[in-house]
């Protein structure tokens, strides 16, 4: 059969900013702000981006387009051995999606909830079986998004959920600005503190959301580019790029405003989007409406990560195995329901814990920092090292000056960056 492929460049483009916008955007990303030194912490930020992931991003286009496959027969084509890191990167896209969908779940419920006007309590909604549902609610969007294909289904979702998104988002932006704690907010969410660059810490920080963020180093992108007719990689990269920071940077500009409006102190973390965030909606006017808007708009950029997640293993058993796409997807929608389930009764009344942590938690850390950043550092060694030069000149339109300096990049920065960025993971956040 032969490979589908985007309608055209802006619509694969819309599904790539489908899969860099997501939770990590709306939610991680304005409260790691505020927390590691404000509007000092873009500097870090958009060092990363710019250096070590679009660079990334751009490879993996390339892997992509080149060997027309994703990334286990890719990695197969450019050496025989190296399918077996193509299976762990698959491997970890799935575990990083089990969980993602458990909160992309909690995200539909609220949204469903605040539609109704009766919001739930976090304790109370996590406390009852409810999860379970809108987890695999969730799960049968994505599952059923994927299994309409790339064009009918990737693509078209994001054409109209990520333009839907962004006026929503603006809608927020608007609205919050003109709030009386607004002030306030972005004082908290943007003031500089150059002093804390100083710290290790800020930076490991901004390499692992920045990563995180643009949906690189996962093999997504390698599915995305084996879509992919001409084009210039770089350009449309940059786009994407973009387009992800715009949405990080105006969702906190979204959220601490209508924080302080209400008189809340901000939170860190889950409790930022699902205890504080809906409090404040409690509080202030309109609030019932904004709440809905907002939950919606987290549901929408979600589902479109959450679907480029499941793209991956889909790809495989396609390219891999022959499977056709409706039997590839509902074998691995099934394999990652089981994935999801442990995550998902982690925050329930069952309250599974490993070694004291909600397995939620654990799993973010094992997969979604731990796991992404090693698959991060196997696709640029893989694709860097092994990929013949020539090959990647052509995709990325030359062999000057100004490739063969991107090449230095992914070649030394790129998997230096990530090596710092794992030990740094694995000893000075979690110690
Ligand atoms: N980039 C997505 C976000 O910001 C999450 C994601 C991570 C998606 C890894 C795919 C792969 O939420």
């Amino acid at each position: 059969m032969e490979r589908e492929q985007w309608s055209s460049t802006p619509g694969f483009i819309l599904a790539s900013i489908g899969s860099a916008v997501g939770i990590g955007n709306i939610w991680r990303f304005p409260y790691i702000v505020g927390e590691n030194g404000g509007g000092a912490f873009l500097v870090p930020y958009l060092i990363t981006v710019f250096l070590f992931g679009l660079p990334l991003m751009v490879l993996e286009l390339a892997i992509g387009r080149s060997t027309g496959n994703s990334v286990v027969s890719a990695f197969r084509s450019i050496q025989q051995r190296f399918a077996a890191a193509g299976l762990f990167i698959v491997a970890v896209v799935s575990l990083i999606l089990g969980y993602y969908i458990v909160i992309a779940g909690w995200v539909l419920a609220y949204a469903f909830f605040f539609t109704l006007g009766r919001p739930v309590e976090f304790g109370a909604f996590t406390g009852s079986y409810l999860p379970l549902i809108f987890f695999l609610l969730s799960g049968l969007a994505v599952y059923v998004t994927v299994r309409s294909g790339v064009r009918e289904g990737i693509e078209r979702l994001s054409q109209y959920l990520i333009p839907a998104l962004f006026a929503i988002l603006l809608f927020l932006v608007v609205f919050s600005l003109t709030e009386p704690g607004a002030a306030e907010g972005i004082e908290f969410y943007l003031s500089p503190d150059f002093s804390r660059l100083a710290d290790p810490g800020v930076w490991i920080a901004a390499f692992g959301q920045a990563f995180f963020s643009l949906s690189v180093g996962m093999g997504i992108m390698i599915a995305f580019g084996s879509y992919l007719g001409k084009g210039p990689l770089f350009r449309n990269a940059t786009i994407i790029a973009v387009a992800d920071i715009l949405v990080a940077v105006l969702a906190g500009l979204a959220i601490f405003p209508l924080v302080f409006t209400a008189g809340l102190d901000p939170a860190a973390g889950v409790n930022l989007a699902f205890i504080t965030l809906p409090a404040a909606f409690m509080e202030i006017q309109y609030g019932m409406l904004l709440g809905a808007l907002f939950f919606v708009m987290l549901f929408a950029a979600a589902l479109t990560s959450a679907v480029s997640m499941l793209e991956v293993p889909v790809a495989t058993l396609m390219d891999s195995y022959g499977y056709p796409r409706k039997r590839a997807t509902l074998l691995v929608f099934a394999a990652i329901l089981l994935l999801g389930l442990p995550p998902a009764l982690s925050y329930t009344a069952l309250n599974l814990e490993v070694f004291g942590m909600p397995f939620l938690d654990l799993a973010d850390y094992a997969f979604g920092t731990i796991g992404l950043i090693v698959a991060g550092l196997i696709v640029s060694v893989v694709g860097g090292w092994f990929m013949s030069r020539t090959r990647i000149c052509t995709e990325i339109g030359g062999c000057e000056w100004q490739q063969r300096a991107y090449m230095a990049l992914i070649r030394y920065a790129v998997p230096a960056v990530l090596v710092i960025t794992l030990i740094g993971s694995l000893f000075l956040v979690a110690g």
